[in-house]
């Protein structure tokens, strides 16, 4: 209990890493959330500080998600070899879910951070690449077709279920996927009016304020 405890406690550390933050505020010295959509995650990076601090916001927070989970794979598989692989599915799930959920919640921030795309693709990427390559796919080609980033990362949301289904068969990776794709597309609310209006920005171009 302990061992899992102090897990679930790194993964959030490590997913609450407010990397777009401390970007944008020791290269332009602002607060990230007062400006563009208001997100502390890459897509905002990219459009308020630039396209190198958007990359480096993205391969971080991607890289938050990926270490949280297999630092818990490698630390069960260390301690607890004779557990049913199961068992260490659903610890490695919501070892996984922490990740994601600090990323957009982290405490450091007053619990404003980013919606958990990138970080989501990281804990997917450790738990079944096939499936993270599928849905990042996804995202790619919507995002080629649209150059609308929040409607690239709500469609992979949505497709998350399906390709977990097709590459593992697994009910609790299903679940999982159901609940981490739902998550990120509650994140995306404002993203979503604006889509409805017709007003949500394209790659390139800023965000109209108010
Ligand atoms: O990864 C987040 C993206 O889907 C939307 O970001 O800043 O346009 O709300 P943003």
């Amino acid at each position: 209990v302990l061992i899992l405890g102090l897990l679930a406690l790194i993964s959030y550390l490590l997913g609450s890493i407010p990397t777009g933050y401390l970007l944008a505020k020791a290269l332009r010295g602002i607060d990230i959330r007062e400006h563009g959509s208001g997100s502390t995650g890459a897509t905002n990076v990219l459009r308020v500080v630039g396209k190198g601090p958007g990359l480096v916001t993205f391969l971080v927070d991607v890289g938050k998600g990926l270490g949280a989970v297999l630092l818990a794979r490698w630390v069960l598989g260390q301690s607890w070899s004779t557990v049913p692989a199961s068992w260490l599915e659903f610890v490695l799930l919501a070892i996984a879910f922490i990740a994601v959920l600090a990323h957009s919640k982290p405490v450091w921030l007053g619990w404003r951070g980013g919606k958990s795309v990138a970080t989501g693709l990281g804990v997917l990427l450790a738990l079944n690449a096939p499936t993270a390559l599928a849905t990042f796919a996804v995202f790619l080609v919507v995002l080629a077709v649209s150059r609308i980033v929040s409607l690239s990362s709500i469609t992979a949301a949505i497709s998350l279920p399906f390709w977990f289904w097709f590459f593992t068969q697994s009910w609790p990776f299903i679940g999982f996927s159901v609940i981490a794709g739902a998550f990120v597309i509650w994140r995306h609310q404002t993203n979503i009016q604006r889509l409805l209006a017709g007003t949500e920005p394209r790659l390139g171009t800023p965000i109209s304020e108010g």
